[in-house]
Formats: structure tokens, sequence, C-alpha cells
């Protein structure tokens, strides 16, 4: 298989990267996770922009233009003969002996590799676990960057009690999702964190906000307390690689189970179709 540097495809097995790559030493990049349905990038332009607005936040520059980006893409997903799965695409800020301050010189990296997966949309798996636990994450949880070891602390804890996804709360509110974004549905009308600086503004959020709008339904956005979790009819996640997931049970801070329902099922359905 190949992979993407900067505008090279490279295979795998010789792909070198240099040891004073800032994203090693820092943390100092960002990245975007895109699905590939039928051989097709998934929201294409919704990620190249959030990933042009993750670098304005960081102070980089992308190395290429919108429609480079989508013409480097189109290029591994050939070259992988991708036909269903995903595109990883991560920019750090570039090569250069270790220090904090970066300097003008230093040239963006870009690095992007596929994976194949199964097309989940059209047969939603089972229901998920989630473990409720503390967001220790930063105040700039908008920018998608490769630092995500608060993430990940939060996942394994989750794992460790047989849970597929943790969910985090901020001062008593729930934010996100580990890697995804989380809705709750009450009487019909569906609840998610707004797209602030403490939560990353999901594309499937974004999609699953249109969607259900376009359908009828209400959409509040607006921080909802930890026990709301406890009066919502259903619970759902969603995200790039779990598309929409319903929450069958949550675990951790609070305790309480669900029966996927008829809006989950619906939205559900609604995305199905939206794929080719
Ligand atoms: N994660 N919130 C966080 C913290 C995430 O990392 C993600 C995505 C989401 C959902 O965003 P989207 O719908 O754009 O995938 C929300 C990706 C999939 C990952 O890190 O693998």
């Amino acid at each position: 298989t190949y992979i993407l540097q900067n505008a090279d495809l490279v295979r795998k097995e010789t792909a070198h990267l240099h040891i004073d790559d800032r994203g090693y030493y820092f943390g100092d990049g960002i990245y975007e996770v895109i699905r590939v349905y039928e051989g097709v990038p998934f929201a294409k332009e919704a990620h190249l922009n959030r990933l042009e607005e993750s670098s304005a936040k960081i102070d980089m520059t992308l190395p290429y233009s919108g429609q480079e980006l989508i013409d480097l893409l189109d290029k591994l997903i050939a070259a992988n003969e991708l036909v269903n799965g995903l595109v990883y695409l991560q920019v750090t800020r570039g090569i250069e002996p270790r220090n904090h301050l970066y300097t003008k010189n230093c040239k963006p990296v870009l690095t992007a590799f596929t994976q194949p997966l199964p097309k989940k949309a059209a047969a939603p798996s089972a229901a998920v676990h989630v473990w409720l636990t503390d967001d220790i994450r930063w105040l700039r949880c908008d920018i998608k960057t490769i630092n995500l070891l608060g993430n990940i602390i939060a996942k394994k804890e989750a794992a460790d009690q047989q849970c597929q996804e943790a969910i985090m709360q901020r001062d008593g509110f729930i934010t996100e999702g580990s890697s995804s974004n989380l809705f709750l549905v009450k009487d019909k009308v569906l609840y998610t964190h707004p797209a602030t600086n403490l939560i990353l503004n999901g594309i499937t959020r974004q999609v699953v906000i249109d969607l259900a709008k376009q359908n009828g339904y209400e959409v509040v956005e607006e921080p909802f307390p930890v026990d709301v979790l406890e009066h919502a009819d259903e619970a759902f996640l969603t995200s790039t690689t779990m598309e929409i997931a319903a929450i069958s049970q949550i675990k951790g801070q609070l305790s309480t189970s669900y029966v996927p329902g008829p809006v989950t099922k619906d939205l559900q359905e609604k995305f199905r179709q939206l794929l080719p």
C-alpha cells in the first residue's frame, strides 16, 4: 500500500519520517479522518475546510490549496484501490531542531494513508456501551490537533470497563465523546453541545443536524448537565468512523440505559440514503 508524503506516493514499507518533525516532539500538527464510500470521499469539502480552519488557528499555512488536496487524496485512493474505508490526513508544522518556538522557515509536512473498512451504514452495528468520565482536555478542543492524550486516556478507561467509547463532562456539563459527538433525544427533540472551544465540531455532527432539521426535528445546541442523561429517550454518537451509533448503556459517573429508538433509527436510515 501507498502513503502520501507531501505530494509523493511512497510505498509504506520504504517511507521514512524525519526525527526532527515537530509532530513527534510536540504533537504540533493537525489532522482529518475522511470516510470513503464506493471510492468517493464523503463530505470532503467540509473536512478540508475544517483542516484549513485548524491550520489557521495554530498559525500554520497549509502547503496545498483545497483543490490540490482533493487531487492528492484522489491519487492516493486510486493507488490503493480503496473502495470503502477511510483516509487519514495529517499536517505537522514541519522539521526543525527541537525548540518550543518555531520559525517562519518551518515547512509543513503532509502525511496521508488509507484504511479499508466495512460499509457500516448499510447495516448499523449493535448499540454501544459508553463510559462517563471527566473531560481532562485543554480549552481548544475545536482544533483537530494530533495531540490526543486526553482523548486516549478517556478511551482506555472506557475500554477497561468494557465500553466502546468514553463520553466526557466538564464542570458537570456533557461535552462530547473521546472521538465522537454525543446527541440525546427527548420527545423527538435533539440535544447536543454547541460548537464552542470545548468540543470538536464533527462533520458527522453537522451532517446529522442538517438531516434532522430537514426532516422536521428540532435541534437544540446547548450544554446540558450530566443528570439529563437519565431523562433522555434515546442517545447516540456520531463520528466519521462510527457514523451514527446508538448508545444502549452509560456507566461510570452515572448509570442508565436506553433502547435504540425510532429517532436514531430514522436518522441512520436518512444518513444511509446520503451515501453512494
Ligand atoms: N475523531 N470529537 C472528537 C474529539 C473527535 O476526535 C471526532 C472524530 C469527532 C467526530 O468528528 P467527525 O464527525 O468529523 O469525524 C468528535 C476521528 C474520527 C478520529 O480521531 O479518528
